[in-house]
């Protein structure tokens, strides 16, 4: 069984295939709009979404199949204690491939040890969302022409912005990369990023204060909304929402090839006097998101039964306990699986530290 929780799952030659896929699918919409006859996607999305639920049901109805599931969990038995492992024994009877938006972190992995079907990570948390990196990836590549010798400007919520995390991981693996990493210090990318992706992969990275002074270095400029939703002090969101906002003005020191990436929804990180520009790809990097959704279920279908492609996290129940409250670990009764590295011992579900 193969699934997507987190980017590294798929290696560089299997993006590859996705993204050239949905290139296919692009130029050949006719070809691909009755592979799916007879399958059924499942969304559970237990946490708000727009793109990622919409995307998912669009490209399956596109590939000619159906779609079943809820929107918000207040909806289904979820909200009479039914469990996330549960749940998915019960889908697994009505569907064929299921995509998981859930707010607690590890939920899709804990999702898998029990799923007779693929399960899709459409954003665990703050920790991992690879469907948004995967479309990110083709439109970089659509935009840019390449993915390698790249320098990635990432600014704003880089602390809780699971799409940051999760693009990170990806493109430490394609030649040359650089990341530009501006936020405000309350903010700032996690020190386990840091160290044990940037640094572990030898990819380089540097913090800095504005955009203005980076904006003519950088080759993506990714810029992030500061999520309301992961703070439990208010004042500390009140403080730092305004930090970074592109604008027109700001753009005049973009490089004239380069792109403007936003996972959306933007609060207003992006001025609308941006949008026009030919550089704005975030409304493009929208349908680009469809597209590589489409690859993506018929890959992941394609691929179950495939012996040679595996998917292990790993972990072992070391007797510690995870100190991340919002861990599926601490929430449902899921066994619990740590993994260590040199000194390290690390929740295999949301990657937080042991203490
Ligand atoms: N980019 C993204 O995940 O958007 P939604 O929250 O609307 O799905």
């Amino acid at each position: 069984m193969k699934h997507l929780i987190d980017p590294t799952d798929l290696s560089v030659s299997e993006i590859a295939e996705i993204i050239a896929l949905a290139e296919d699918i692009i130029a050949n919409r006719a070809k691909y709009s009755e592979v799916c006859r007879g399958k059924k996607l499942a969304t559970l999305f237990y946490e708000p979404s727009t793109r990622t639920r919409l995307s998912f049901t669009s490209a399956m109805m596109e590939l000619g199949g159906n779609v079943i599931g809820f929107a918000d969990a207040k909806s289904s038995s979820v909200s009479k204690g039914e469990t996330v492992q549960d749940t998915v024994r019960v889908i697994n009877c009505f569907a064929d491939i299921i995509a998981m938006r859930h707010k607690v972190e590890g939920a899709p992995l804990a999702a898998t040890e029990v799923s007779r079907t693929p399960i899709i990570n459409a954003g665990d948390g703050s920790h991992s969302h690879p469907t948004q990196t995967m479309t990110d990836l083709l439109t970089i590549k659509r935009e840019l022409g390449t993915l390698n010798n790249l320098t990635i400007g990432l600014v704003g919520d880089l602390k809780y912005g699971r799409t940051v995390h999760s693009l990170i991981k990806a493109m430490t693996r394609y030649e040359n990369t650089k990341f530009v990493l501006i936020s405000p210090p309350e903010l700032a990318l996690p020190d386990y990023i840091k160290r044990d992706v940037c640094d572990r992969y030898g990819v380089e990275y540097r913090e800095a204060s504005d955009i203005e002074s980076v904006i003519g270095n950088v080759d993506i400029l990714y810029m992030t909304r500061v999520q309301q939703e992961r703070f439990t002090d208010l004042e500390e969101y009140e403080r730092v929402k305004d930090c970074f906002v592109l604008d027109a003005a700001k753009m005049r020191g973009a490089k004239e090839r380069m792109a403007v990436l936003h996972p959306l929804p933007r609060v207003n990180e992006i001025a609308i006097d941006v949008d026009n520009d030919p550089r704005a790809a975030y409304f493009r990097q929208v349908e680009n998101g469809k597209f590589v959704r489409m690859a993506l279920i018929l890959k992941l279908l394609e691929w179950q039964d495939d012996v040679t492609r595996t998917f292990d996290h790993g972990g072992v129940d070391m007797g510690c306990k995870c100190p991340n409250p919002l861990c599926i670990s601490n929430l449902e009764p899921v066994r619990p699986r740590f993994e260590r590295s040199e000194d390290i011992v690390r929740c295999v579900y949301c990657e937080w530290e042991a203490k």
